[in-house]
């Protein structure tokens, strides 16, 4: 029921039981004028008036409500557990008529999680990669902005539409290409709630920071001039080990050869006939 409801009844027959227009002119404030509410959450509202004599006056909700100080002309209240967004009223009589005004009350849920995903994480030059952030349990996300970084620069940024219920997961992607100095700087994301318009504050969260694995193709050629290296020097050192062995085997054989003529001789001087 709208609390309109409750107070349209009285108004009409204040109307016609009282002669409107003879009454000093008054006003009736809210401080503040706005209020953003965490989920769940609590706030203090001041509901005053000019009117230098006030009757009866207050606030008008249907929220729990605690009343923490009051004057004549104001009244202070603490009001709590608002989980949802509405519509507080705050009322005064002054000589026979009543005012009243209107105070919105937006709920909010700060980004719980913010992530960012490169995939993958290890790029080559020139090839394509995708940045991935995703915002967890965010409301209103009408006022939600997400925005990825790289270093310090912004290189892209996602608003996001009424819709409901809302989703507990929003994304923000980017399709890029990988640069040398990608690896420079790391990439991450920053989840902005700005609820400025409705009465609150700027808020923030912010990834960790995720770093972009670069493979310069450079590389790849440097790699195969050091392997070639590599493996002609092998094939010196196997061929020069390979040439010792065969050298060491030929003059081993040569020295038997030798041994073998020194026995011959050997055998030839024993049948020599001995002189007399
Ligand atoms: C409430 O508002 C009135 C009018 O602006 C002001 O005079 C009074 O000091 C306020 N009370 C508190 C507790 O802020
Ligand atoms: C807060 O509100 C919820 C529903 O909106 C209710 O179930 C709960 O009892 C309330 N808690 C207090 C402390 O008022
Ligand atoms: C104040 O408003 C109430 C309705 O809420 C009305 O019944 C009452 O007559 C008003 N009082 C004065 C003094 O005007
Ligand atoms: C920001 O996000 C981190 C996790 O991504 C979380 O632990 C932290 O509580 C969040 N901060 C706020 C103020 O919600
Ligand atoms: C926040 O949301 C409200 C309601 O949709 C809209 O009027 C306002 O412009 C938004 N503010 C920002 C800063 O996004
Ligand atoms: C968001 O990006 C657009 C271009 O895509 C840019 O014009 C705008 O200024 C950016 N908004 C913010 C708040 O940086
Ligand atoms: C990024 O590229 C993939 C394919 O590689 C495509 O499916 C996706 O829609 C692109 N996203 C954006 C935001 O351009
Ligand atoms: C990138 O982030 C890592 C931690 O994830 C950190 O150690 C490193 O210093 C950061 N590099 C730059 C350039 O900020």
């Amino acid at each position: 029921m709208s609390p309109f409801g409750c107070w349209s009844l009285p108004m009409t027959l204040l109307t016609l039981l009282c002669c409107p227009g003879s009454e000093k002119a008054f006003e009736v404030y809210t401080q503040p004028e706005k209020l953003a509410v965490e989920t769940m959450g609590s706030q203090k509202v001041n509901c005053s008036t000019s009117c230098p004599q006030p009757k009866m006056g207050g606030l008008e909700t249907m929220l729990t409500k605690t009343l923490l100080d009051q004057q004549l002309q104001w009244k202070l209240y603490l009001i709590s557990n608002v989980s949802e967004d509405t519509v507080l009223y705050c009322h005064f009589n002054c000589s026979g008529e009543q005012k009243m005004k209107g105070l919105p009350v937006s709920v909010y849920k700060l980004p719980k999680k913010v992530s960012l995903k490169l995939q993958p994480t290890w790029v080559t030059v020139g090839k394509s990669f995708t940045i991935e952030c995703s915002v967890l349990g965010v409301e209103p996300l009408e006022n939600l902005t997400i925005f990825l970084f790289h270093g310090k620069e912004a290189l892209h940024n996602q608003t996001f539409g009424r819709t409901t219920p809302a989703p507990q997961e929003v994304m923000a992607t980017l399709n890029s290409t990988a640069h040398r100095d990608d690896s420079l700087h790391n990439f991450s994301c920053q989840a902005q709630l700005d609820l400025r318009s409705r009465g609150g504050d700027i808020f923030y969260n912010i990834s960790e920071p995720q770093v972009l694995e670069i493979h310069e193709p450079m590389q790849d050629s440097w790699m195969v001039i050091i392997i070639t290296v590599v493996l002609i020097l092998l094939f010196l050192f196997v061929t020069s080990i390979l040439f010792c062995f065969a050298f060491s085997q030929h003059w081993y054989k040569n020295r038997t050869g030798n041994y073998g003529v020194r026995a011959a001789w050997r055998r030839l001087q024993a049948f020599r006939p001995q002189p007399a």
